[in-house]
Order: structure tokens, then sequence, then C-alpha cells
């Protein structure tokens, strides 16, 4: 079997729509048949806030809560064998909620991963989650089918496993089949059956794709060459309806692609131009959505050359294009009314003997001309002629995805991803719909005053600011490739990859902003035009 095949077998490719490995059920807790059963709980609650659970436990609830082995603090988990004969589960597990006034969706979707991870790792093959709504503040009728969205999307979430290339016995166990228990629904809930059963495989989809993003971002670069990339992304929005096209590296020139063609230059791998269409029957002529990702396979920096500490990091730095893929197949999968385009360019940043040299000056698509400062800041290059081609197709308004700058890690962290746009109210839609999906986002500010640090003596535009503000100057450099149309551009340098393990998030690919763009194709009725 060739290489190509060889990793091909690895993608898990959901059907659609997806295998109802989640099911939904308001039965009582005792008649829930599952290996372990996991239930949220909450600062202040006594062992008889959920009738017969203490007694189900033998009265250990009671006992860890008073010994203090077990609080609630978000993601604490007490696991203990059910004790009582009546009860179908055979363990239940209390996973800290925190404040019952902060319970909303986000914390819901955080808990459901953390209970998956917890449960592969305990190698249990039956998981019940159960849905509180009711803990959640009551401000008018509480949101069931958002909630439960949510929480398969976290459950899934906790499916993605980095370790294809360990050939040993897997560290955790396969993902287990879920039933997500819905308890104390609120009497005043309107919500019918048909539409929690949407909302459920809805959240299936959402943690899907999220997966198929961090699966790519995960591939090493040797792996996903931006040839790859273009096939794998192709097949990853294709198998959800979307039609792709793969433009190479002489179609790419031919279009007048100067940044991509020259970053592409220092590699003995061409380049790619990867174009996602989700063009449903009867949609209106506009809005068309714009998403456009980085999609560099490997940043060695290019004759500005990284430092060797660290670079293997930068296999990630196609995590926005992987997200623009992974979105265009929700967004496919899930119909979304109007038409979108996805545009990814990708090129394997590399100081070979055609590389781009500081002082080279590239002429881009649009006609405008760029002297290169510095070869490392190449995203902003690629990403200016695939701005300039969502346009070119019909784009009225514009998202950008990119690892673009170690700044963005500066200002915020790891926390949150950069949120740069104009106009105002373009920023705010993306903004509301990343904090419903659960991709932090935190606004940054594109005075008119940074922009003169990107003057060039002798082109039109430099391609860096230097140090002060530099994740702000690379958006300032995109701005100029957006003409004027609505746009928003999401540095997700810090938020694409997690250093560390946390309870909701394992080391690795992270999945970001997958469900943003996907689920901002669905609030077209509230943009302006
Ligand atoms: N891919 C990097 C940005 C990055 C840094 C992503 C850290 C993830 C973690 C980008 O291409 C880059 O190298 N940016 C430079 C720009 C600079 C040369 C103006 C940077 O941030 O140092
Ligand atoms: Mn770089
Ligand atoms: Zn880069």
């Amino acid at each position: 079997m060739g290489a190509a095949t060889a990793f091909m077998d690895n993608i898990r490719m959901p059907s659609a729509p997806s295998a109802p490995s989640i099911v939904v059920t308001s039965a009582r807790l005792t008649s829930v048949d599952v290996d372990m059963l996991v239930v949220p709980w909450f600062e202040g609650e006594e062992p008889s806030s959920l009738e017969g659970i203490d007694e189900a436990t033998g009265g250990e609830l009671a006992r860890a809560l008073g010994s203090k082995e077990f609080s609630s603090c978000p993601f604490e988990l007490f696991v203990t064998p059910v004790a009582h004969s009546a009860w179908k589960a055979g363990r239940l597990a209390f996973i800290g909620g925190g404040a019952a006034a902060a319970f909303d969706t986000a914390v819901a979707r955080k808990l459901a991963t953390a209970a998956g991870l917890a449960s592969r790792q305990r190698r249990v093959q039956r998981l019940g989650f159960v849905l509180r709504p009711g803990m959640a503040p009551a401000s008018g009728d509480v949101d069931v089918a958002g909630f439960l969205q949510a929480i398969a999307e976290g459950l899934t979430l906790a499916e993605f496993s980095g370790s294809i290339y360990k050939t040993g016995a897997p560290a955790q166990g396969p993902a287990p089949h879920f039933t997500i228990v819905l308890l104390d629904l609120p009497d005043t809930s309107p919500e019918s059956p048909t539409r929690l059963e949407a909302a459920l495989s809805r959240g299936r989809i959402l943690g899907e794709c999220s997966n198929l993003a961090r699966e790519l971002a995960n591939e090493p670069g040797n792996r996903l060459t931006p040839r790859e990339f273009a096939t794998r992304a192709a097949a990853v929005a294709s198998g959800g309806g979307a039609s792709v096209e793969i433009l190479d590296e002489r179609q790419i020139e031919e279009l007048g692609m100067g940044l991509l063609t020259g970053v592409g230059r220092g590699s003995d791998e061409p380049p790619r131009l990867i174009v996602f269409r989700h063009e449903p029957p009867g949609a209106p002529a506009r809005p068309v959505l714009g998403l456009v990702g980085k999609g560099i396979t490997f940043d060695t920096g290019g004759i500005s050359i990284k430092p060797a500490d660290g670079m293997e990091r930068m296999k990630d730095d196609m995590a926005g294009g992987a997200a623009v893929a992974a979105a265009m197949r929700a967004i496919a999968l899930l119909g979304a009314p109007i038409r979108v385009i996805g545009i990814v360019p990708s090129a394997e940043n590399m100081p070979g003997g055609g590389a781009v040299k500081p002082g080279d000056v590239l002429t881009s698509a649009e006609g405008k001309t760029v002297e290169v400062i510095n070869t490392d800041a190449e995203g902003r290059l690629i990403l200016g002629d695939g701005l300039w081609y969502a346009r070119k197709l019909g784009a009225t308004h514009l998202v950008d995805v990119a690892t673009l700058t170690g700044a963005i890690v500066v200002a915020l962290g790891k926390s949150a991803s950069g949120l740069f746009g104009t106009p105002e109210w373009w920023v705010e839609v993306v903004r509301r719909v990343a904090d419903r999906a659960g991709d932090r986002v935190w606004p940054m500010p594109l005075y008119d005053e940074y922009r003169d640090q990107l003057k060039s003596e002798i082109a039109d535009i430099s391609n860096t600011g230097g140090r002060p503000a530099g994740a702000i100057t690379a958006a300032l450099f995109l701005k100029e490739f957006s003409g004027g149309l609505p746009w928003v551009h999401l540095d997700v340098a810090g938020t694409a990859w997690a250093e560390e393990a946390c309870p909701y998030l394992p080391k690795g690919p992270s999945g970001v902003a997958v469900r943003t763009l996907a689920e901002l194709a669905f609030t077209a009725n509230r943009w302006k035009q």
C-alpha cells in the first residue's frame, strides 16, 4: 500500500447523517441502563437535592461531600458503585459543575467532554450523561435544545484521538455509546421531540467536524504536504456534499497569485489552492459567505528561519485551513440556506534555493506589490491572495481564520482567539456566534495609526510592521485585501493547539473555529447587506 492510501485509511469519515451513537431519553434515572452515569453537581447542593441519588450510592455521596473528598469545583470527579438494586446503572459519577448560576451551554459542553474523556480513561463502554437544564438560571424558557446540542458536541469532542501513529495498545479506550438523560425539565419547556432530535444530530455533526479538523491539524508535515492536505480537505468537505476544486501551482500562477506562488517557491512541494462551494438550490444571490483559511502545512519561517526550539509545533500552521474544510462539510451536511465559498491557500514555508528572500518584492493577484521584510510572515501573504480570490468568486461577507502571529499569544494567551475586523456590526455578529459555539474570542482594535507601520520604501506595503502590536499590523495587512467588504479575521495562533491538557481538552489540536464558521452560515437573516 502506498503512503497516500495508508493515511487516507486513517480518516474516520462519519457518514451523513451521522451514526446514532448518542441517544436521548427522559426516562427515570433508576431505569437508565449504562455502565457509568455522570451527574453534574453544583455548588451548595445537598445530597437530598436529587431525590434517591444518595441512596443509590449507599450513602457514599453524602459521605464524600461531608468529608470534602468531593466538592463541586468545576470538573472534579467522584466515581462510586451503585449500591441499590433498583438502579440499572453500574456506577455513578458526579462531576463538579461550579455555580448553578453560571450553568450555560458552554459549561455543559465542557462538562460533557470532561465526562467523555474520563470514561474513556476508565474504559467505560456505555456512558450516561445527565442534563439538568433546570439548574440553569431561569430567564424565560430554558433552551433545552441548545443544551442538548452542546452536550452532543461535548461528548463527540471526547472521541478525538491524536495517537494514530502509536503502534502499541491505545492509552484510552474507544469512545463509549452515549445516552443523554434529560432530567428535571422545566414545565414551561416548549421542546418537541423532533426539535430535540435535530439538536442532537446537529451537535453530533458539529462535534465530528471539529474532530476531522483536529485530525488534519495533528498530521505531521511529512505526511501532510500541500498536495496531500488538498486531497484530504477535499475528501472531508465533499463527503458532506460541498463541491471542491483543487488548483495546482500552474493555475495559481495563471491567476497571478504572486504571494502564494512566492511563499511556495522555497519548497520542493508545490502549493495548492483549495476552493470549496456550498450552493444550495434556491439560495438567494446574496449574501455569499466567504471563508478563508491559512493552509501552511509546515512553517520553518523560510529564509528568516525560526529557532529550532518548538519548531515542530509549526505542523499545525494549517489549522485555519482545516477549520474551513471541516466547516464546509458541516455547512453542507446541515444544509445552510445561503451560498458559502471556502478558500484555502496552501504551501510549505521552506528555505529552499528558490525561496523568497528578505527585501524581495512580490505582486499579489490583486495587483498590489508587497515588500517581504520577513519571510516568516508568510501567512498574511497567502491569505492576501486567498481573500482576493474569495471576492473574485462573489463573496459578500468575509471571515478568515489563521494561526497568524506569536503576538496574539502574547496578548491573549491560550484561552481566546483574537477577533479583528470591520465594520463593527459584522465583528459583533461573529463574536456572538463564536460565544455560543464555545470558541472564545476577544476583540482587538484596528486604529488607522497602526497602518503606518506597514509602509514600505519600495512597494505598496511591507509584510511586517515590527514588534509593537504585531497581531494588529498582521490583521491590517489582511484588511488591505478585503476590498472594503465586511471582513473578520480570527487569529487562532494561541488557541489551535493545547500545550497543557485540561479536563475538557487534551494536549494537541483543539478544532478551534469549526463550529463558529459553520453556525455563522445560519445567521444570515441577522446580517446587514
Ligand atoms: N505561524 C506563525 C505564527 C505562530 C506563532 C503560530 C506561534 C502559532 C504559534 C506565523 O507564520 C509567524 O511566523 N509569524 C511571525 C510574524 C513575524 C515574523 C512578523 C511571528 O509571529 O513571529
Ligand atoms: Mn511564519
Ligand atoms: Zn505561519
